[in-house]
C-alpha cells in the first residue's frame, strides 16, 4: 500500500477501506508517514469527507494508536462526558458530583484552556494543592471509592490524535466533521466509559457555528460511539451566550459551588439535569427521565453532591475547605463594576469576545506554555433577554490591576447589542440525540 495512492483516491472523492485507513493511521503515528503526506490526506478529507464507515474506521483507528484503559473494575456504570468547547462552561464541576452522588463512576480525563475557551482542570487547579496527575491505580481508586475524578490526559492515550490535531491546527484543517469525529471520539473510546454524553455548542463562541453543523457533529458522534458498542447521547445547545455567569477559572469554580449549594443558575442547572439525566437513564442506574432528574434534584437538595466535590478535591490532594468556603479560592484585587450605558433589552453577547475578555485579563493562553492567573475573569449580572435602565450593573470584572480593568471594561461593553424590543430568543437546549 502506498500513502500516495490513498491521497490520490481521497482525493478523487473514493472511498477508503477500513485497512487503509488503519494503515495511514498506523504509519503515521509510527513516524513511518511524513507531515507532509499527511497534510496532503487531511486536506482531501476535508474537500471530500467521508463516509459514516470510514469515519468509524477512522476514529477506532486513532483510539486504538495508544492505551485502551480498561475501566472494567468499576463496575456498569462507568461514564464520561465530553464537551465541544464554550465560554462560562463549568458543567463537569456540577455534573460529575451530582451524577458520582446516585451512582455513576465518571473516570474522566480533560483538557486545559486554550484561546477563548477554557479547561476543566486549569479550573481544579484553583483549589489549593490539586493535582491532577497521579498513576492509573490511583486514578481508578479515587473513581470508586468517591464516584468522580478528574485528571489530565495521559501521554499515551490517543497519540495519532494529538500529532494529528496539532498538524491540523496549522493546515486549515481543524474544521472537518469527520476529523472533528474522530479527535473526539478516539479519545472517549480509548478512556474506557460505558456511557458516553457529549455536549455539542452551537452559536458564536463555539466551534460549529451552525445549529445544522452542530446536529451533523453530534449524530456522528453518537454513531461511532454505538458501534463502539457504548451507550450514547449528545445534546446541542446555545453558545451564543456565556454559559452561566461566570466566565475565569476560579470564578466558575465558585459558580458551580454556588449551584450544588441551591443557586438558581437556569442554563447550567437544565444543562445538567439534561446530560445527567441520559447518563443515569442510559447507564441503568433510573428506569427513565422523571426519576432520574429527581434523584438528581436531590442530589443537589440534600448536599450530597457539594460533598462528592469535597471527597474528590480532597483525594486529589486539594483543600476542600474552599468547597464550604469559596471565599479561600483565588481572587483578584480589583473588582470593576461595569454599567448599561443606555436602557432597553440585551439582544445579544458575543460569547467567544467575552471569552477573549477573561483571556486578555490574564485567564487564559495564546500559547500552550502560558502560566494563567486563576483569579481573573467576568461576571456576569445579566444576560440576552434583561431589560435594563441605564447605569444598572452589567457585570464585574475581576482584574489583577485598574489599568487591566478599565481595559477590560471597554472590551466587554464592544460585546453587548441593546435595543428597545427584546429578539427572538432560540430554546438554549436545542436538540437531545440519541
Ligand atoms: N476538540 C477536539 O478534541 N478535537 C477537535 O478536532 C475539535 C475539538
Amino acid at each position: 500500500m502506498h500513502m500516495t495512492d490513498l491521497i490520490e483516491k481521497k482525493k478523487r472523492g473514493l472511498v477508503l477501506t477500513e485497512e487503509e485507513i488503519r494503515f495511514i493511521i498506523d504509519r503515521y503515528t509510527a513516524g513511518e508517514i511524513p507531515d507532509y503526506q499527511m497534510s496532503a490526506m487531511l486536506m482531501a478529507i476535508l474537500f471530500r469527507g467521508m463516509t459514516m464507515p470510514e469515519t468509524t474506521a477512522l476514529t477506532m483507528a486513532m483510539a486504538h494508536s495508544g492505551d485502551m484503559v480498561d475501566l472494567s473494575a468499576l463496575g456498569e456504570h462507568t461514564a464520561d462526558k465530553h464537551s465541544t468547547g464554550g465560554v462560562g462552561d463549568k458543567t463537569s464541576l456540577v455534573l460529575c458530583p451530582m451524577v458520582a452522588a446516585c451512582g455513576a463512576k465518571m473516570a474522566k480525563m480533560s483538557g486545559r484552556g486554550l484561546g477563548h475557551t477554557g479547561g476543566t482542570i486549569d479550573k481544579l487547579e484553583s483549589f489549593p494543592g490539586f493535582s491532577v496527575s497521579m498513576s492509573p491505580e490511583r486514578f481508578l481508586e479515587i473513581a470508586d471509592t468517591v464516584g468522580f475524578v478528574i485528571a489530565g490526559q495521559t501521554a499515551n492515550l490517543a497519540p495519532a490524535d494529538k500529532k494529528m490535531y496539532a498538524l491540523r491546527d496549522v493546515t486549515a484543517t481543524v474544521d472537518s466533521i469527520p476529523l472533528i469525529v474522530g479527535s473526539i471520539m478516539s479519545k472517549k473510546l480509548a478512556s474506557g466509559a460505558k456511557t458516553i454524553v457529549l455536549d455539542v455548542k452551537t452559536g458564536s463562541g463555539a466551534f460549529m457555528e451552525t445549529e445544522r453543523d452542530a446536529f451533523t457533529l453530534a449524530q456522528e458522534m453518537v454513531n461511532v460511539g454505538k458501534e463502539a458498542g457504548r451507550n450514547m447521547a449528545a445534546v446541542v445547545t446555545d453558545m451564543d451566550q456565556p454559559l452561566g455567569f461566570a466566565v475565569g477559572n476560579a470564578l466558575e469554580v465558585k459558580e458551580a459551588i454556588d449551584v450544588l449549594s441551591g443557586a438558581d443558575v437556569p442554563d447550567l442547572m437544565e444543562l445538567c439535569m439534561v446530560l445527567g439525566s441520559n447518563i443515569l437513564v442510559r447507564s441503568g442506574l433510573a428506569d427513565g427521565d422523571e426519576e432520574a432528574r429527581a434523584r438528581l434534584k436531590d442530589a443537589v437538595e440534600s448536599g450530597a453532591a457539594l460533598r462528592k466535590l469535597a471527597d474528590m478535591v480532597e483525594a486529589q490532594g486539594g483543600d476542600s475547605a474552599a468547597v464550604y468556603d469559596p471565599s479561600l479560592l483565588p481572587a483578584a484585587p480589583v473588582q470593576r463594576s461595569v454599567k448599561a450605558p443606555r436602557s432597553g433589552y440585551i439582544t445579544a453577547m458575543a460569547a467567544k469576545e467575552i471569552g477573549l475578555v477573561s483571556m486578555h485579563l490574564g485567564g487564559g493562553r495564546s500559547t500552550k506554555e502560558d502560566v494563567i492567573d486563576l483569579s481573573v475573569g467576568v461576571v456576569l449580572r445579566a444576560k440576552v433577554g434583561a431589560r435594563l435602565a441605564e447605569g444598572d450593573e452589567l457585570a464585574v470584572i475581576h482584574a489583577p490591576d485598574e489599568a487591566a480593568a478599565l481595559r477590560a471594561e471597554e472590551e466587554l461593553l464592544a460585546c453587548y447589542t441593546f435595543a428597545d424590543e427584546p429578539a427572538y430568543r432560540p430554546p438554549f437546549i436545542r436538540g437531545v440525540v440519541t
